[in-house]
């Protein structure tokens, strides 16, 4: 599989069988890259209703070919918007499409629509691929002690986690998170977007360093993709 990141939380994910995927697809902030891809894809998974993730859903989902994946507040509204797909979930639930699972998992901030409205509850997303490889996807978060059941459950293999801090997780709390979820490869995200986002990639590995469980850190540049 492979994995890009497109800066600040949005990654695509293309399968084994061809599937791609796109997670909180802001395609337009500072940090993005020239060259994205921007479509068609099979899921586009949002975490949260904040703009800097519900992002160009609406211009990239424009076709039925196209599924997205959110809570059930954010795909009433996105289908009132005129998206033809979106399938709407909860927390705990698995949604299993095509020979992939998505799961929709907790995480601890706020979430309101571009009108202010409520947009349901923030989420994260665990998303297993046809061969079993394992995501974790973490959205915008705090840390909370119920990491540690989504990497006893789920074991993921990756885990793209916040450490920008202000907003989300700083590089302390990213690596205390690194304990419970016991993923062996972790991508930082959601930092350098904006000056206000401070963590750094530096800090988060000193905060590493006062733990034994170390896993291996893959920082990626706006545009660079990983192969797995
Ligand atoms: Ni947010
Ligand atoms: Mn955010």
């Amino acid at each position: 599989m492979k994995l890009t990141y497109y800066g600040h939380s949005c990654f695509k994910i293309e399968t084994l069988q061809g599937k791609k995927i796109i997670i909180d697809p802001w395609l337009s902030h500072p940090k993005a890259p020239s060259k994205i891809d921007e479509g068609p894809y099979d899921f586009i998974l949002i975490t949260h209703a904040h703009g800097d993730h519900l992002g160009d859903v609406l211009k990239l989902a424009r076709s039925s070919a196209t599924e997205v994946i959110a809570i059930h507040e954010i795909q009433q509204f996105i289908i009132k918007k005129g998206v033809p797909k979106a399938t709407g979930m909860n927390i705990g639930g698995t949604y299993r499409v095509a020979g992939l699972s998505f799961i929709m998992v907790p995480a601890l901030h706020s979430s309101s629509l571009p009108d202010g409205s409520y947009g349901g509850e923030p989420c994260g997303f665990v998303v297993v691929l046809e061969n079993g490889f394992t995501i974790y996807h973490a959205g915008d978060t705090g840390l909370f002690g119920d990491m540690s059941l989504i990497g006893e459950l789920y074991s993921p293999q990756i885990a793209l986690i916040p450490i920008g801090d202000h907003y989300v997780m700083g590089p302390r709390e990213a690596a205390k998170a690194c304990q419970l979820l016991k993923a062996p490869k972790v991508i930082p995200m959601h930092y350098g977007t904006f000056p206000i986002l401070t963590g750094t990639v530096e800090e988060f590995l000193r905060e590493l360093e006062k733990y034994s469980f170390k896993p291996e850190i893959i920082p990626l540049a706006p545009g660079e993709s990983l192969e797995l």
